[in-house]
């Protein structure tokens, strides 16, 4: 364990009762309102969320209500946050909750981190926000703080290194208030230790190692060693009228039941024939619009996107856009954002 930082826990407790963000998950009393936000927040930065939260707890309000829904309808909410295991996780959980435990969100810690897509973090963040209770949260935010606070210097992307993050931040818990506890380490972390921190404002300056030392830009030390698997697909956008051709994916693997154009590996010609046999259609015109590159977690694709006219389009099932009722992949919504501006 690192150095108690003595001071450390009255400061952000005051600092983060005058400068916590109006967020509409906080002050909630509400186990399942704060799982949904946890986990959208775990890869979507809070603006974005925000909205996204809004409406999804507005369409499904209650547990039961979500595991009552359709798939499809669970992924049109989440469109555009990319990450959709984490809907159909957070979906899976429900019907769990909602048929096996009475539709009352489970308060035990072992409990929590057994539902799916729930993992140590996202565990006791809910423990703590949602039953106030002293389990230490640490997520991105808190690495970078603990680690430029206390002055650490270990790879903490290593479990055992994260692990001495936490076992800091559990001494530094104030047992009568956790929910506020994790959620202002959080906020410094998320509004004035950000990457390039802003110490100037900062409630914990005077206990700092790193900027005592002048090390924020050193710490937290991240060593990344996950290579990403790069792959080429040519999309073929055929826009006839004010419909477009879209397919959906197999429902496993990556983006799994969300909706895409139709793309294909290898060089253009050959795409172009996988195409039209998988189609049955006959391209009878193409033009290159432009390339877009998409990040997942392990992988990049490098999307070539082509405007495609075809003899015939009798044959096909295109679809307008507007309140196409499934979810498209985010990989694809920025393909339609870049087309409306060609
Ligand atoms: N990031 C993840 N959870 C958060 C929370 N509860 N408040 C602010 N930022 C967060
Ligand atoms: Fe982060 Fe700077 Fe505050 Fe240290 S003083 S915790 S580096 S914002």
């Amino acid at each position: 364990m690192l150095n108690k930082p003595a001071q450390s826990t009255k400061k952000l407790m005051d600092w983060y009762a005058v400068h916590k963000r109006d967020l509409p998950f906080r002050g909630i009393d509400n186990p399942y309102f704060t799982w949904v936000s946890e986990i959208m927040l775990q890869q979507t930065q809070v603006d974005t969320a925000v909205p996204y939260f809004n409406r999804f707890i507005k369409r499904f309000s209650t547990v039961c209500a979500l595991a009552n829904a359709d798939q499809a309808e669970v992924l049109k909410y989440w469109e555009g946050l990319g990450y959709y295991r984490r809907a159909k996780h957070l979906h899976e959980s429900a019907q769990r909750i909602c048929h096996e435990m009475d539709g009352v969100f489970p308060s035990d810690l072992k409990t929590i981190e057994s539902l799916k897509g729930v993992g140590r973090y996202i565990a006791r963040a809910i423990h703590s926000i949602a039953f106030n209770q002293p389990s230490a949260a640490v997520d991105g935010n808190v690495l970078r703080v603990i680690s430029r606070l206390t002055g650490f210097d270990q790879d903490v992307m290593k479990p055992k290194n994260a692990r001495i993050i936490e076992d800091t931040v559990n001494t530094m818990i104030p047992h009568a208030t956790p929910r506020d506890f994790t959620q202002a380490l959080m906020e410094l972390g998320a509004t004035v230790c950000q990457k390039k921190p802003n110490c100037a404002v900062c409630p914990l300056q005077s206990e700092c190692v790193a900027f005592r030392d002048n090390r924020q830009a050193e710490l937290p030390v991240v060593v990344k060693n996950t290579k990403k698997t790069e792959k080429s697909f040519h999309v073929f956008v055929v826009k006839y009228a004010d419909k477009v051709l879209l397919v959906k994916r197999p429902e496993v693997g990556l983006l799994a039941n969300l909706y895409t154009f139709p793309q294909f590996e290898g060089q253009f010609d050959a795409a172009k024939n996988a195409f039209e046999n998988s189609f049955n259609a006959r391209v009878i015109n193409h033009a290159h619009a432009f390339n877009i590159d998409h990040l997942f977690s392990h992988q990049v694709w490098h999307l070539s996107v082509h405007l495609i006219e075809c003899a015939d389009y009798a044959g096909l099932d295109l679809v307008s856009l507007t309140n196409f009722p499934y979810a498209i992949a985010k990989a694809h919504l920025n393909i339609i954002d870049q087309l409306k501006e060609i």
